[in-house]
């Protein structure tokens, strides 16, 4: 009984207003602790940036519509942003038309830090003025809280999608993680392990389908015809759901979390007993 009403506020946790990442830039920070999710971008960027050229020549809007789904609170965000803003620059220089307004829209759920990004604007903008004959662009930021798992934006609004490392994340924990008395078929784990039965994989793809399926059919209302995104989300390179290469430090989690998972437990038992003598 106790296992199963568990479940259930497990299943329907909020996921929106329960994860995020660390905000503010002190050490534990997401800001400190994302060069690791900038190596991955930066891998890419070749690929962003030509995806981003292709929809500007083609379309050479007037006001180009950017959103960064998932942009956390580091430096990232603004980082790929900045490069976004030059690589358009240098294209229309090169098509000789003046360079359009930027509309950015910066995404992620509704509790993650967007003041800190909101604080490092000026920063941002003495940046990008740097070694610049020319004025600032027309650039306007804003932050948009809400789940990409859903409609975000207007119709047709935007020409340009770019999310990094951020669509791996799940709208919830998929409900077949549990049995039907409520269970979890997945015990001792927090993650695809060797040890998992079939089902746990088949319960979390079942759960990315539904997810990404609505993350795409959000997308094509909001991108205008010929817009184009660029999705970098974790994967594998083999069938094997365990064969993954960070599986090492999931490893390490779970087994954190169940020694103290094992010793809050402990804890209440104890207090429990010496409330009872
Ligand atoms: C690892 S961070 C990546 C941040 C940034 N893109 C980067 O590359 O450094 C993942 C971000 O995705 C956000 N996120 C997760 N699920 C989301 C959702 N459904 N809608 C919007 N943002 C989401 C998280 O809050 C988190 O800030």
């Amino acid at each position: 009984m106790i296992t199963s009403t568990r479940a259930k506020r497990n299943q329907n946790m909020d996921v929106e207003k329960v994860f995020r990442m660390t905000g503010g830039t002190g050490d534990n920070s997401y800001a400190k602790n994302s060069s690791y999710q900038k190596k991955v971008s930066d891998m890419v960027k070749h690929i962003t940036m030509d995806a981003l050229q292709q929809v500007y020549l083609a379309l050479a809007p007037k006001s180009l519509g950017i959103a960064d789904l998932g942009c956390s609170s580091g430096s990232n965000s603004l980082s790929i942003i900045k490069d976004i803003v030059e690589s358009v620059e240098a294209a229309s220089c090169k098509i000789m038309i003046p360079a359009p307004e930027f509309r950015v829209y910066l995404n992620d759920l509704p509790t993650n830090d967007f003041n800190s990004i909101f604080k490092s604007l000026p920063d941002f903008y003495r940046d990008l003025n740097k070694e610049r004959s020319g004025g600032l662009p027309l650039l306007f930021i804003a932050g948009y809280p809400g789940s990409f798992y859903g409609r975000l934006f207007p119709n047709d609004c935007l020409h340009f999608v770019h999310s990094s490392y951020s669509l791996h994340w799940l709208s919830k924990v998929p409900p077949s993680l549990y049995d039907k008395q409520g269970k979890p078929i997945n015990r001792g784990s927090v993650h695809i392990s060797a040890s998992s039965p079939p089902l746990v994989s088949q319960a979390y793809y079942a759960q990315f389908q539904e997810d990404f399926s609505l993350f795409l059919r959000s997308r094509s209302e909001e991108l205008t015809a010929g817009g184009r995104m660029v999705l970098i989300m974790l994967g594998r390179i083999g069938p094997d759901h365990v064969d993954r290469g960070n599986s090492f430090y999931w490893e390490l989690l779970s087994r954190s979390l169940t020694i103290l998972a094992t010793q809050i437990l402990l804890n209440f038992c104890r207090g429990r007993l010496k409330g009872k003598t």
